[in-house]
């Protein structure tokens, strides 16, 4: 894989006169320009469709794009990454988490063992588990079934499965209540500890490492609540309410669970791609083992779409090269996530962690500056809430803001006319982002002069439209890698490493530093003369 920055492939320089060319040209002009846009620019993925019609590209510059994707070397580096070569150069590990999903029938070595039966003994006993803690077979310290899941992690051993358990809502288990801690501000632990019955409820320790500050202090306390309400032997209370998922055998056992209540994973699991890993525990005790076989079916075949359909017609390549246009080339830094499915509300959390922990990096693989802009900055909220909250700024503000659209044609929730009136607003709103409205048009309506100039809607906000038929297991599954693959895609043109995340280290050091001086009085001059005195200021009024 290329470790150079993407500017000395022959084609950047052209791609930047593009640019030029493109930024002076209206979306309204795009579409006369092309009248097979719509034929052009829409997409079939495996349960997916993607328009791009509404992007500030056409059918050449996307031969374009594709052409530098060839000079990066991507379907090289596709190749790598799906046959376990150690591609995240900076931490010497192999990327694998194509491997979570891959059917029992294939295989995988490497460093001469076959990775999938590894994978499928983990599933097998998350199914066991899963199953027995959903007919009430397992019982508490006390003889009680299970009635609350906890899952406490942070990153990437949170954030997939709190958006899975929210996106999956209608195949959860009614009898099961789940909560999530993920924040070492004890405020997120109380509100789940005040709900739980602590008898009846299961703790799932997700750490990658199991040395997370946040996530062992929240564990350990949460293991001391556990002790302190309910009477019975403290090894008993620890073996039948604590499991962990982990990379850590050591420090699990160390923690007091016992090896075969731990589901193991891997180094070539990043956090940020292992929501179909163990630390998909929740989601299968959720969802149910069939469910999470759907949800993995969907991962896989993306997975399979993006491995070997030539890269005009791969939607995850595409969708990156956009992405990257849109970013490095025509200087739009943001994208709004707006999902018109309101059990997709944590989506835009997710990808936050997975895109720009992945891609928020300034130097390429070998060290050297990445020369252009990289990871965009991905926010977002359900569509009808943004509407009424942040929509102004999109439409109006100075900044261009990208925009991804999805939205289901079927509802999980049936109720009147609902479904419609809130497509009906996704499909205006992709109308006005693209379109919007003009003078002469305002004009023409009888607006009058002096409120022209305020009523003015710009258009020409780039924006994709991701639709399914409805959000099922599958459907997720393929969603998410989806953007696993994007995220990939960028790195590899970028020449970065979108595998390891060397930027949050510094600030975990010195939290473990200065956590100390916040409990003693201890002289603080050796750190710097701010943080000196943020130390010294909250000592005194706390
Ligand atoms: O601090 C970042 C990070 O390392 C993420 O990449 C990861 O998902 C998260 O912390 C949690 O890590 P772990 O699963 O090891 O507790």
């Amino acid at each position: 894989m290329l470790g150079t920055s993407v500017t000395t492939a022959p084609e950047w320089a052209h791609l930047k006169d593009e640019a030029k060319a493109f930024s002076g040209k209206h979306l309204r002009e795009l579409f006369a320009q092309e009248p097979t846009r719509i034929k052009n620019l829409i997409f079939a993925a495996p349960n997916l469709s993607i328009d791009f019609s509404r992007q500030r590209i056409n059918s050449d510059l996307l031969e374009k794009l594709v052409s530098l994707a060839r000079t990066r070397q991507l379907p090289e580096a596709i190749t790598s990454m799906f046959s376990g070569r150690k591609i995240n150069n900076t931490e010497n590990r192999s990327v694998l988490h194509t491997a979570l999903r891959m059917p029992k029938s294939e295989s995988l070595v490497i460093d001469g063992q076959d990775v999938v039966p590894l994978v499928h003994d983990v599933l097998d006993q998350m199914r066991r588990f899963a199953t027995q803690i959903r007919s009430g077979d397992w019982l508490g310290a006390t003889g009680k079934p299970i009635k609350h899941v906890v899952n406490i992690g942070i990153g990437g051993s949170d954030l997939g499965p709190v958006m899975a358990s929210e996106a999956l809502k209608p195949y959860c288990i009614p009898s099961i209540e789940f909560h999530f801690v993920s924040n070492v501000d004890a405020a997120d632990l109380a509100a789940v500890l005040s709900k739980i019955e602590p008898e009846q409820t299961l703790f799932i320790v997700a750490s990658k490492t199991f040395t997370t500050q946040e996530t062992m202090l929240n564990a350990t306390s949460a293991r001391e609540y556990l002790l302190k309400t309910v009477s019975a032997n403290a090894d008993e209370l620890v073996a039948k309410h604590f499991v962990a998922l982990s990379t850590n055998s050591k420090k699990v056992t160390e923690f007091g669970i016992s090896p075969e209540n731990m589901f193991g994973f891997w180094d070539w699991v990043g956090g940020r791609y292992s929501m179909d890993s163990a630390i998909g525990l929740s989601t299968m005790i959720a969802i149910g083992p069939e469910n999470f076989s759907e949800l993995l079916s969907g991962f896989h075949e993306m997975d399979k779409h993006f491995a070997s359909t030539p890269l005009e017609q791969n939607v995850p390549a595409l969708l990156g090269l956009i992405g990257l246009w849109n970013r490095s080339l025509l200087g739009i830094s943001s994208v709004a996530v707006l999902p018109y499915d309101q059990n997709l509300k944590r989506f835009p959390a997710y990808l936050q962690q997975l895109i720009m922990e992945s891609n928020g990096k300034s130097v390429t693989r070998d060290g050297l500056p990445v020369e252009v802009e990289t990871g965009a900055i991905y926010w977002g909220e359900p569509g009808t809430n943004g509407q009424h909250s942040f929509y102004q700024l999109i439409h109006q503000g100075t900044s261009v803001v990208a925009c991804d659209i999805l939205y289901p044609a079927k509802t999980n929730a049936p109720i009147k006319t609902h479904h419609d009136v809130l497509i009906s607003n996704a499909i205006g709103q992709a109308a006005v982002l693209a379109f919007g409205r003009t003078e002469q048009e305002l004009r023409d309506n009888g607006v009058s002069e002096n409120l022209i100039p305020h009523k003015v809607m710009p258009g020409n906000r780039p924006t994709t439209l991701i639709t399914f038929t409805q959000l099922t297991p599958r459907v997720l599954g393929s969603l998410v890698s989806l953007y696993e693959h994007m995220v990939f895609v960028q790195g590899v043109i970028w020449g970065i490493n979108s595998f390891d995340q060397w930027g949050v280290e510094l600030g975990k050091e010195l939290a473990n530093a200065i956590a100390p001086y916040l409990a003693n009085q201890d002289e603080v001059s050796t750190f710097d003369s701010a943080t000196a005195n943020s130390i010294r200021e909250y000592r005194k009024s706390k």
